[in-house]
C-alpha cells in the first residue's frame, strides 16, 4: 500500500482539502470556546512572573493543541475537573499512567500506610519478597528491578543487555518512543538510521549506536541481525506511539526466532501495551522475551517501572558482576527506585487494581467503543478505521491498518486530528492529543462511553456535512 493510497480518497463527494479547511474552521471557533471558559487557566499561564519555565512544570505541555493548557484542580476516577470548574471524561488518562483510573483507593491507602512508615529508605522493604513473587506471578519468570520511570528501566535494561551480549547496538523500529532513552531517538529515512529532528544537547552520534528499521519487515530485520552488532532489539508489541502498528500475523514469532538465533536479546517494552489484558501483550500473546518492562500504570500512577530480565540474562549478570572489583557505580540504578512507597503501591496496584475484573470491564467498554466508532465512520463516508490493543485504541485516517511508520505518517491528518480533540473536548471527552488515542479505565462507565460515541458523531457529522453546521 502506498502512504497516497492510506489517506484518500474519500468516500464522501468532499475532497480531503475541503476536509480539512472546514476541520482548521471548526478548530478556530472550538479554540475560542475553550478559552472563554478558562479564565483562570488562562490567566495562570499567560503571567509573566518568573517561576516555571513557560509557566508549565515540563515544556512540552504546552503541546497540547489547545490555545493553552488547563491546570488541573482534581482527578478522581475516570473524570478530571480543572480549576475554572470544567468536568472532562478522561480517556487520555494521563497517556497510561492513570490507565487504572485517577487516584484509586488502594493506592490512595498505600500511600498512606507508607508515609507513616517512611517512604524512603535506600533498604528493600519488608513487603519486597511478596512483590517479588505478585510480579513473577503476573508477567511471567523474570527476575525482577525497579525504576522510577519506564525511560529508566528501558536504559537500565540496555546496558545490562549490552554487557551480557558484548555486543554494542540497540536496534529500534522506525516510529518508536520509549522515553527519552539516548540509543532510542532515531528515525529511518531513505533507508538508514537517523538522528531524530529537535534532539537538544545531543553529545554522542546516536546513529553510531542504534539501528532503526522499519517494522513488519523480516527482510530489514534478517539484514540486521546478520552483522552480528545487535546487543538487543527493543521493541513494543504493538507499536503504539507513531499512530498504532500492528504485527502481521506471526512476525513477533519471526522476531523472537530471529533474535534468539543470532544471538540477539529480546525487550519487549509493555509500557503502552500492558492494556492488552491481563500480564501485557507478552501473557496475553504468549511472547517469550529476554527482557520486559512495564512503566507508567505499574504501580497505579505513582512514580515506578520494572523491568524483568530471563534467568539466563540475569545469571550471566551476576557472573560478569562477580568478576567485577569492589563495588562501584555500574550507571544501573537512582537512589528513590525500590523506596519503601513504590514496593508499597506495586503490591496494592498489582493486587487490587491491575486485576483481570478490572480488565474485563476495560474490555467490555473497549468493544462498544470499537463498534460504536466503526459505525460512525462507516455512517460519515470516510475512509478510516478502529485499530485498538486491548483498552487502547485510536482513530485512524486510512481505510486499510497501517503496516509502519512511513504508512503511518501518511495516514496522519493534524487539522483533522485537531478539530477531533478540541471538538470532543468541548462537549466534555477527553481523548489523547497525540494521535487520537482513547484509553478506557475500569472506572469508565457506559453512560461515559455512550457520551463519548455521541460526541464523536456529533463532530463528524459536522465535516462531513452537505452544509456547514
Ligand atoms: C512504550 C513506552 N515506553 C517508555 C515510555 C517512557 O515512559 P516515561 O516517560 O514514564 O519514562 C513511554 C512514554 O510514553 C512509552 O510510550
Amino acid at each position: 500500500m502506498s502512504p497516497q493510497e492510506i489517506a484518500r480518497p474519500l468516500a464522501t463527494d468532499l475532497t480531503l482539502s475541503t476536509l480539512c479547511s472546514r476541520a482548521r474552521a471548526m478548530a478556530e471557533g472550538e479554540a475560542g470556546l475553550y478559552a472563554s471558559r478558562r479564565p483562570q487557566s488562562k490567566a495562570m499561564f499567560d503571567n509573566p512572573e518568573p517561576g516555571f519555565y513557560d509557566q508549565v512544570p515540563q515544556y512540552w505541555m504546552r503541546d497540547w493543541p489547545m490555545p493553552f493548557p488547563f491546570a488541573v484542580a482534581g482527578a478522581s476516577g475516570s473524570i478530571l475537573t480543572d480549576i475554572d470548574g470544567n468536568e472532562l471524561v478522561d480517556f487520555c488518562l494521563g497517556d497510561t499512567g492513570a490507565m487504572f483510573g485517577h487516584a484509586p483507593r488502594p493506592i490512595v491507602d498505600a500511600l498512606s500506610r507508607s508515609a507513616q512508615r517512611g517512604l524512603t529508605t535506600m533498604l528493600p522493604s519488608g513487603e519486597a519478597a511478596e512483590v517479588g513473587k505478585l510480579l513473577s506471578d503476573r508477567f511471567g519468570p523474570f527476575v525482577f528491578q525497579i525504576a522510577t520511570t519506564a525511560s529508566d528501566a528501558n536504559r537500565f535494561a540496555i546496558r545490562v543487555a549490552r554487557a551480557v551480549t558484548g555486543r554494542k547496538k540497540v536496534l529500534v523500529f522506525d516510529g518508536c518512543y520509549h522515553g527519552a532513552v539516548d540509543e532510542t531517538l532515531v528515525d529511518f529515512e531513505d533507508g538508514r538510521t537517523v538522528a531524530r529532528k529537535n534532539l537538544l544537547g545531543q553529545a554522542v552520534d546516536v546513529t553510531t549506536t542504534t539501528v532503526s528499521i522499519p517494522f513488519n519487515d523480516v527482510a530489514a530485520l534478517e539484514a540486521a541481525l546478520e552483522t552480528h552488532e545487535i546487543a538487543v532489539v527493543l521493541a513494543e508489541p504493538v507499536m503504539t506511539n507513531c499512530g498504532m502498528i500492528l504485527p502481521d500475523d506471526g512476525y513477533l514469532q519471526t522476531l523472537r526466532a530471529l533474535t534468539r538465533a543470532s544471538g540477539t536479546l529480546l525487550h519487549i517494552d509493555e509500557t503502552h501495551t500492558i492494556s492488552t489484558g491481563l500480564g501485557g501483550y507478552t501473557a496475553v500473546h504468549g511472547l517469550d522475551p529476554d527482557i520486559f518492562v512495564v512503566g507508567k500504570p505499574v504501580g497505579g500512577g505513582v512514580p515506578v517501572a520494572i523491568w524483568g530480565m530471563s534467568r539466563k540474562v540475569a545469571q550471566a549478570l551476576s557472573e560478569i558482576r562477580a568478576g567485577m572489583s569492589g563495588i562501584g557505580h555500574s550507571g544501573i540504578g537512582t537512589t528513590l527506585s525500590g523506596s519503601t512507597l513504590q514496593i508499597a503501591c506495586l503490591r496494592a496496584c498489582l493486587s487490587e487494581v491491575m486485576t483481570a475484573e478490572a480488565y474485563a470491564t476495560m474490555s467490555r467498554h473497549a468493544d462498544r467503543l470499537e463498534h460504536g466508532f466503526t459505525d460512525a465512520i462507516r455512517a460519515a463516508g470516510l475512509p478510516w478505521h478502529i485499530s485498538r490493543v486491548g483498552a487502547r485504541l485510536e482513530i485512524v485516517f486510512s481505510a486499510k491498518p497501517v503496516r509502519n511508520a512511513e504508512e503511518s505518517r501518511a495516514a496522519a491528518i493534524d487539522d483533522i486530528q485537531h478539530a477531533l480533540h478540541i471538538g470532543l473536548l468541548n462537549q466534555g471527552y477527553l481523548v489523547t492529543p497525540f494521535h487520537n488515542m482513547v484509553l478506557v479505565a475500569p472506572t469508565t462507565t457506559d453512560a461515559q462511553i455512550e457520551g463519548l460515541l455521541d460526541g464523536f458523531q456529533t463532530v463528524l457529522t459536522r465535516l462531513v456535512a452537505q452544509e456547514e453546521v
